[in-house]
């Protein structure tokens, strides 16, 4: 599938080593390699400083809504399984005053540099901003339900990296849905919130995404990851997890990922096709064993992945086809993890935890087919230091970030020597970051 590059340049795993000396330079250069985060305070002084010189308004609303990292559990959320995620000290912050131009939302993002404009009686006309998108369809959730915005001149500043897997969409819209209750005085649940968000995301930008980025987004909890159930839509557990002996270091492979794109469609798709086969409602309900009835020359090893795998026309009768019992081996593997690597947070088993992390990345990497060389290359090398325990990707793949569990006394040497080995093989340094379990979304009062 096509890649982009953050930066803008086309993706090219087979030259890796077309720009070593350049990136060595960059690595010498640039040791303190983990970005710091910055704070809701100064992000949002960022953003009313921008809306004022824009409008000459000053901030009169303002919400945040932070990314999150999925620690395990991929896939599986659509799937009614379990995932594990938390949400992270990385925020989207959105600050607003009263519209200077009638029937209008005009929005500025700092993040991107861009502008964009929607127009109130319209809200049902896509907006080419696909970003526009998720701010357009969370407004249209509302009106449906008479909560009518008024005119309103709007900018945005986030440090969540986008493309990156990190729910930066998620974190938009969310925020987005707590600024509108802001200015109509207004308040929903926190799952209408969630309903809502996703709509925006399905309906406006056109993913098929299951629940679990706007949940962890909307509830996330200071210092702690949530098992959800995506069977009932709950949070079953609360786990603290923020043990001073370790650390979680995200990486992003600077990769965009591009769920529209389709593929992630198509892995929707291609379960609905198992549970056909399996007459079952969803691949919640089914073992290992229904797999391996079905399956007695799957072999345990898994061949070369292959992008181009897609699954062949089959009767819902026959064997499941090579590539679907995959997929299948994948989510009913991972929804185990899920629950063992639950286990082993409670226990602070941290060398467990991490090795069902690196299972939780092969079985992605190999039967789900959703990671991608840089991905991989990513995972391998925190694979060779001592002091992770263990690392996938995380969030949708085909690209953005891996996350590791990491000895916090050796983060930054793990930090530095994961972008070295990366910019020796592609030509690029990744960019660092240490995440740390926050709180969900909410409005934030504008600071004078
Ligand atoms: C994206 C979707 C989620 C989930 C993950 C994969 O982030 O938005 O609903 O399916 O991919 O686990």
């Amino acid at each position: 599938m096509p890649r982009r590059r953050i930066d803008g340049g086309a993706t090219q795993p087979s030259s890796r080593n077309a720009n070593v000396v350049i990136a060595l330079v960059e690595c010498h250069s640039g040791y303190a390699m983990i970005e710091p985060p910055l704070s809701i305070e100064s992000l949002q002084a960022r953003a009313a400083g921008e809306l004022n010189q824009w409008t000459g308004s000053a901030a009169r609303w303002s919400a945040a809504a932070p990314g999150r990292v999925n620690v395990i559990g991929e896939h599986t959320d659509y799937n009614g399984g379990w995932v594990l995620p938390m949400a992270i000290d990385r925020y989207t912050v959105l600050v607003a005053a009263p519209g200077l131009q009638a029937d209008a939302i005009r929005v500025r993002s700092l993040s991107l540099g861009e502008q964009s404009a929607l127009s109130l009686s319209r809200l049902s006309d896509l907006s080419d901003d696909k970003w526009m998108r998720y701010l357009q369809g969370v407004l249209a959730e509302y009106a449906h339900r008479e909560v009518v915005c008024p005119p309103l001149d709007i900018v945005v500043a986030s440090s969540v990296p986008v493309g990156g897997g990190l729910s930066s969409s998620a974190a938009l819209a969310l925020a987005m849905a707590h600024l509108i209750e802001a200015v109509t005085e207004t308040t929903w649940s926190p799952s209408e919130r969630i309903r809502a968000a996703v709509s925006a995301e399905r309906d406006g930008a056109g993913v098929p995404c299951g629940m679990m980025d706007q949940t962890v987004v909307e509830q996330g909890q200071q210092g702690s990851v949530l098992l959800l159930d995506c069977a009932e839509d709950l949070i079953s557990s609360i786990i603290p997890c923020d043990n001073p002996q370790i650390a979680w270091l995200v990486i992003h492979s600077g990769v965009a990922h591009e769920l529209a794109d389709g593929a992630y469609a198509q892995r929707r798709t291609e379960c609905r096709m198992i549970c056909k086969a399996l007459r079952v409602d969803s691949l919640r309900d089914v073992t290992p064993e229904m797999i391996a009835s079905l399956t007695p020359d799957l072999p345990t090893e898994s061949p070369t992945p292959s992008p181009a795998l897609s699954p062949r026309p089959f009767s819902s009768q026959g064997p499941l086809d090579e590539v679907l019992r995959r997929r299948a081996r994948h989510v009913v593997t991972e929804n185990q993890r899920v629950l063992a690597a639950t286990e082993a947070l409670k226990t602070a088993n941290w060398p467990i935890l991490g090795q069902l992390l690196f299972e939780s990345h092969q079985s992605l990497r190999d039967d789900y087919q959703v990671s991608c060389e840089e991905l991989d290359l990513l995972v391998e090398l925190a694979q060779g230091h001592d002091a992770v325990f263990g690392a996938r990707m995380t969030g949708g793949g085909f690209g953005g970030c891996i996350v590791a569990l990491v000895n916090r006394e050796a983060l930054s040497s793990v930090a530095t020597s994961i972008s070295q080995g990366f910019a020796q093989q592609v030509g690029l340094s990744p960019r660092c970051y240490q995440v740390n379990p926050s709180a969900g979304a909410g409005v934030w009062a504008v600071s004078s």
